[in-house]
């Protein structure tokens, strides 16, 4: 079976995880977070990041930032995974779901200001597929109406906006370290705080509401509790791996780019003749070859494709399931209709992408799709 992810591991992880046991300190916010933290300033210019243990948690420290609480609510695109959603949910917002656009399954930029009401908090972008929302649309729309944004780029990493990086045009951003990801460590994330109203409360936030990090910068001479909080820092063995990982995130890039422009070539005469829409990227976007999708014309088609793919061991996969339809929303969210999240859950296929697939493999499966459709002809 050639599966549908594989994580990759760039040679230095053991080594790293090594020295942090050797230098006797593994717990967080040790040498290795602050090389990663490091990185990410230079690489990207993201004036303040935190690691944190999942891109669920780094949203969860947003929604914490930004006070809310009942009766606030949150536009996020209902196309997405539920930790976009529970992070708000669970300090006592109402989630107030948005469509994807026709073009691509990142949220329709146009029709966010009819969901925005007195009680509108914050916009929760979600660059599908590591590809930009429409960053400029938003930004605008959340100053007129004095909203916040954080954008969940969960599957971002190396990718931009224009000139800038995804994740330094939000109040908030959040990422994802997920062994699903591009840039992994089992599982992991990240918060950027551009905001710097955010800066030093984020900190205690992560700390377990305490000035703990503080105090071992020498600021204060002892540290207590200070605010809510969690324990949102991952221990210095999961950022030993991921700076192992980011040493090679060129060498990663490349390999999953080759992959990915291999399915776009390859597919593109599907395309042309009508059976298939591959990704669209806007002119604004970059790709970070984070996933490869076709869409196909309706479930049924889509359905078929899978389950030949299956028949031939390749192990292609569908994505989200919509969260204005799911058994703890629906009821909330009521009968407002969201055509395009609906089509992208029903039409959507994810193809294998990971930096040890071979380009023969990924010949083959381009050739499994067209003989699917052969036979419809
Ligand atoms: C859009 C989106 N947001 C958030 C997450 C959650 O990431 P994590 O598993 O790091 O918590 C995912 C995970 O795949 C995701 O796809």
């Amino acid at each position: 079976m050639i599966p549908f992810n594989k994580p990759y591991f760039s040679g230095n992880e053991i080594n790293y995880i090594r020295q942090a046991i050797d230098s006797g300190c593994i717990s967080g916010n040790g040498e290795f977070t602050k090389k990663c933290h490091y990185f990410f300033k230079e690489r990207y210019g993201f004036k303040n990041c935190l690691l944190a243990t999942s891109c669920t948690d780094a949203l969860e420290m947003a929604s914490i930032l930004l006070d809310v609480k009942n009766g606030d609510e949150v536009i996020i695109p209902s196309y997405t995974f539920v930790s976009t959603a529970n992070p708000f949910v669970l300090r006592g917002a109402k989630i107030v779901f948005a469509d994807s656009n026709p073009l691509n399954p990142n949220i329709d930029a146009d029709k966010i200001e009819e969901l925005i009401t007195p009680r509108t908090k914050a916009i929760v972008p979600v660059h599908y597929a590591g590809i930009a929302s429409d960053m400029d649309k938003i930004m605008a729309i959340a100053g007129k109406y004095n909203l916040f944004v954080v954008e969940d780029a969960a599957q971002s990493i190396e990718s931009y906006h224009k000139n800038r990086p995804i994740g330094s045009i939000g109040h908030l951003a959040a990422f994802s370290f997920h062994e699903t990801k591009n840039i992994v460590c089992g599982e992991g994330g990240m918060l950027v705080i551009n905001d710097e109203r955010f800066k030093k409360r984020a900190e205690i936030i992560w700390e377990k509401g305490t000035s703990r990090a503080e105090f071992f910068r020498g600021e204060v001479d002892k540290y207590g509790w200070k605010d809510i909080g969690s324990s949102f820092l991952p221990s210095d063995l999961i950022a030993a791996f991921l700076f192992a990982q980011l040493e090679n995130i060129e060498d990663i890039q490349a390999k999953r780019k080759q992959i990915w422009q291999l399915y776009d070539d390859g597919l593109k005469k599907l395309e042309v003749k009508g059976f298939v829409k591959l990704p669209y990227i806007p002119e604004y976007a970059t790709n970070n070859s984070h996933l490869f999708y076709i869409l196909c014309e309706n479930q049924k088609i889509r359905d078929g494709l899978l389950s030949f793919l299956k028949s031939k061991q390749i192990r292609a996969v569908f994505h989200y399931l919509p969260l204005h339809k799911s058994d703890f929303y629906s009821e909330t969210h009521g009968d407002r209709q969201l055509p395009w999240c609906d089509s992208y859950s029903e039409c959507l296929i994810r193809l294998p992408i990971y930096c040890e697939l071979s380009g023969e493999k990924v010949k083959e499966i381009i050739s499994c799709i067209y003989k699917y459709f052969e036979c419809r002809l």
